[in-house]
């Protein structure tokens, strides 16, 4: 049976740079999954009798929220629902599954990075039939129809077993319980040399993968442990907890300091790695030897062609703006095209359906490439361990290597997180403002060459996304980066990104500290962080 609710719009549904994120109290609201979930399907045409997959990353929420979505799915007139066992997909996971099935698309329910449980995070995610998060025309059509939604369709029906895999129905639709892993494992078997990672691992090569209580755990456990022969106890925290054993499963060196000090202390295994909330990001630290993901996604594309999936070289590379600009240098001298976007998986989706591009990434910890429509941690550790297998060296002779033949990015991120949103506003208001007299002013860290808010122009649809985020580039080609984070649920983060470029016949070891001193500096300058914020320091730096 099928009802008709009634319901009025929630004014704060706008999906920000991925999905809708609030706090779990938000969405627990009556009506509130419903009225987005509605809003979504009263947004799309065609799916009248379609596939749709959900899964998500075990946080708390997360099964009630994916019995309602079924009910509302059945109610709308969807043909069938694959979803993951104990309602556990990772984020690739859930884009390859759309791909692999032909879905007509899936909801990924998930605050990715941020804590869960009850006083923590929730998040749904609207991906499309490529497999990818949903581009702005259709994120701006879900968000005009919550503001407007007056009724919603729910089907009467009990809550399935969603531990059981195998087929079972929601008001005559049919739905797929699925193993979670087993369709990306295969997935990535097809692209990396899997006997060479086992003949490393044979070899006593010691990984330790930090699945941070999230979903990567039993990818983890079955990927690296049963499948490529790693010892068990190569995968930490490897069991999905609704509220992630009470950590924000974020890899970064905050998060995740334990392996961080775990590859810096004694008897160091020789590659550590992390994945996030629900399995999109990645960390990777050789022994004494962290790389960052900008000069991750530059070496990955360096070397791609190492692994049977990329043998022919690649098409061309994409990166968030505020990612470094080391995948540059990679672009230029392989001959290929290089691509600028906005911050968020989504504007990748284009590039990579026209076959413009075949690896992405961005600063915050993800890579991926053209097998999925999402950042992929796990692939991100397997290439590694592909390139390391066949390189039969370590990751840190690998990073001097890099560095020799291209040069190195000093990078860093600064967050200034929970500022309260109208000092933050201010923050940026007063930057823009200032955008047009800083072109030639002199700072701590030389002279300003130009300065603008970064525009996209997507070259293969000619949308135009403004307001992108304010950049400072200097004459030596060093930048600053200033943008608000789009994926907060209290008061707001400010984003600084500094960089500074150190040709390859410079000094390549230095402390990434004493490297940007002068810009952090500047950034102080340019923008008084301390007098709009009231904070000295930033909470968090990557
Ligand atoms: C952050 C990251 C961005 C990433 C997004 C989703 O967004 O900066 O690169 O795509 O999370 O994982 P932000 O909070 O900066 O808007
Ligand atoms: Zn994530």
């Amino acid at each position: 049976m099928t009802d008709s609710v009634q319901t009025t719009p929630f004014l704060d549904q706008k999906p920000g740079t991925s999905g809708l994120r609030k706090k779990v109290r938000v969405f627990q609201q009556p009506h509130y999954i419903e009225n987005f979930v509605q809003s979504v399907f009263d947004s799309l045409d065609g799916f009248a009798g379609k596939t749709l997959v959900v899964g998500g990353d075990g946080r708390y929420l997360n099964r009630e929220a994916i019995q309602t979505v079924l009910r509302l799915a059945a109610a709308n007139g969807f043909g069938r629902v694959l979803v993951g066992q104990g309602g556990i997909l990772s984020t690739p996971a859930v884009s390859h599954v759309i791909r692999k099935y032909g879905a007509f698309g899936g909801f990924v329910l998930s605050a990715s990075h941020n804590p869960g449980g009850p006083d923590e995070d929730f998040g749904i995610k609207y991906n499309i039939g490529n497999g990818g998060p949903a581009p702005e025309s259709v994120t701006d059509a879900i968000y005009a129809r919550t503001r407007a939604i007056d009724r919603y369709r729910i089907a009467t029906a009990p809550d399935i077993d969603l531990d059981a895999i195998g087929a079972a129905e929601v008001a005559g639709m049919t739905v797929e319980v699925i193993d979670s892993v087993a369709d990306y494992a295969e997935l990535m078997e097809s692209l990396f040399d899997f006997p060479a990672i086992k003949a490393l691992f044979a070899d006593g090569f010691r990984l330790s993968f930090d699945a941070m209580n999230a979903v990567t755990g039993p990818y983890g456990h079955r990927i690296f442990e049963e499948i490529l022969g790693a010892p068990a106890g190569t995968v930490v925290n490897g069991t999905p907890l609704p509220d992630f054993g009470h950590h924000h499963p974020d890899p970064n060196l905050v998060h995740a300091k334990e392996l961080y000090d775990r590859l810096y202390g004694p008897d160091a295994p020789d590659l550590g790695a992390a994945s996030d909330g629900d399995g999109d990001r990645n960390l990777i630290i050789g022994r004494n030897s962290y790389v960052t993901p900008s000069d991750s996604l530059a070496v990955l594309a360096a070397n791609a062609h190492l692994a049977p999936g990329y043998k022919d070289g690649i098409d061309g590379i994409a990166r968030s703006m505020p990612t470094s600009g080391a995948a540059d240098r990679v672009a230029e001298a392989l001959g290929l095209p290089l691509y600028e976007t906005p911050t968020g998986w989504k504007f990748f989706g284009n590039l990579l359906d026209a076959g413009l591009v075949t690896i992405c990434g961005e600063e915050s910890a993800g890579t991926g490439s053209s097998h999925v429509r999402e950042k992929d941690g796990i692939w991100a550790v397997l290439l590694w361990l592909n390139i390391l297998a066949v390189r039969k060296t370590g990751v840190a002779e690998i990073m001097a290597d890099h560095w020799a033949l291209y040069g190195r990015n000093y990078y860093a991120r600064h967050d200034y997180e929970a500022v309260a949103s109208d000092r933050a506003d201010a923050l940026m208001a007063a930057l823009r403002a200032s955008l047009d007299t800083l072109p030639g002013r002199v700072t701590a860290a030389g002279t300003i060459a130009t300065a603008d808010d970064f525009a996209y122009l997507d070259p293969t649809d000619q949308s135009v996304s403004n307001r992108q985020g304010v950049r400072i580039l200097f004459e030596d080609g060093s930048r600053l980066v200033f943008r608000l984070s789009g994926t907060g649920t209290e008061g707001a983060t400010i984003r600084l990104y500094i960089e500074r470029y150190e040709p390859k016949t410079g000094d390549l070891a230095q402390a990434v500290d004493d490297a940007l001193a002068p810009l952090i500096a500047a950034a102080q300058d340019l923008a008084d962080i301390s007098g709009h914020t009231g904070m000295d320091a930033p909470t968090v730096i990557t």
